[in-house]
């Protein structure tokens, strides 16, 4: 009983959070239209595919995967953002390093990749710039950003936050199996949650803080 209220209880709080968190980011972090207009210094993705990318990759040249393209980008794309954006820095077989313009800026590649997955039938979030946000999110930075979308209900039968029961079967086989299996996605469950830019450790952040919601620390 007591359980029940304490739940939509702090279910509001979340949301309080999570109002709060993006008040927050949105002074932090530069809004995409800053970052179109330059504010900090870039270009947006779509500026980057439409001026250096486009040239390959709205044809198909050379066997790039056209924009559009959902079959060809869906297994691009299930690399994740780290993956693929070391590929475009480096060159990988007909694909030039950084598309063959050294100008564009790792992060550039990084909003250009993100720009051609999310025209290719996918749905990242826009990459935290690193080098303005150095920190590492923490996992309840991240679960309020993002996996509280679906854990937060309990949507399409994801395992919900605190919900004890529904997370023990799941860790039988320890910790690591279950961050594998949220970097890889599965089902309805999106490859890292939907936010490509995760690290392994970030992810493993986010878990803990929803399978640990709310019980107290261990002495
Ligand atoms: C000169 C042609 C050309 C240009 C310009 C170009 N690409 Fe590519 N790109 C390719 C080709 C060809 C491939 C396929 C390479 C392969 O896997 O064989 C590719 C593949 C990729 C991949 C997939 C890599 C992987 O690991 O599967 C990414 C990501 C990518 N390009 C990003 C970009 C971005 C971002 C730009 C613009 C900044 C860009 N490309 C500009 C030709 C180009
Ligand atoms: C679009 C909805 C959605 C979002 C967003 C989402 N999840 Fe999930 N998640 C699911 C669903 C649904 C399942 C249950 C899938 C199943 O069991 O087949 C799941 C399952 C999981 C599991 C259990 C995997 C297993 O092998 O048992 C983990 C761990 C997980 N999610 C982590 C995350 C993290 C971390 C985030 C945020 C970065 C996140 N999820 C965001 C829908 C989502």
């Amino acid at each position: 009983m007591a359980e029940v209220i304490d739940m939509s209880r702090t279910i509001s709080t979340w949301r309080w959070k999570k109002i709060l968190l993006a008040g927050a980011a949105a002074l932090l972090i530069p809004t995409t239209t800053q970052a179109a207009n330059g504010a900090n210094g870039h270009r947006s993705g779509k500026e980057v595919v439409e001026t250096v990318c486009a040239r390959c990759h709205a044809t198909g040249l050379n066997g790039a995967p056209e924009i559009g393209d959902e079959a060809a980008w869906s297994q691009r794309a299930a690399q994740g953002l780290t993956a693929l954006t070391k590929h475009a820095i480096d060159g990988i077989r007909n694909m030039p390093p950084h598309g063959g313009s050294p100008g564009v800026s790792d992060f550039e590649l990084e909003l250009a990749i993100t720009y051609m997955v999310n025209h290719s039938g996918g749905h990242w979030a826009r990459p935290l710039d690193k080098a303005s946000v150095p920190v590492e999110r923490s996992g309840e930075q991240i679960v309020h950003e993002r996996c509280i979308q679906c854990h937060g209900t309990g949507f399409d039968g994801a395992p919900k936050i605190g919900d004890r029961a529904a997370w023990i079967p799941r860790l039988r086989y320890g910790l690591e199996p279950v961050v594998r299996s949220a970097i890889r996605g599965h089902g309805p469950m999106p490859p890292r949650g939907g936010m490509a830019d995760l690290t392994d450790a970030e992810i493993r952040g986010a878990i803990i803080y929803m399978v640990d919601y709310g019980t107290p620390a261990a002495k």
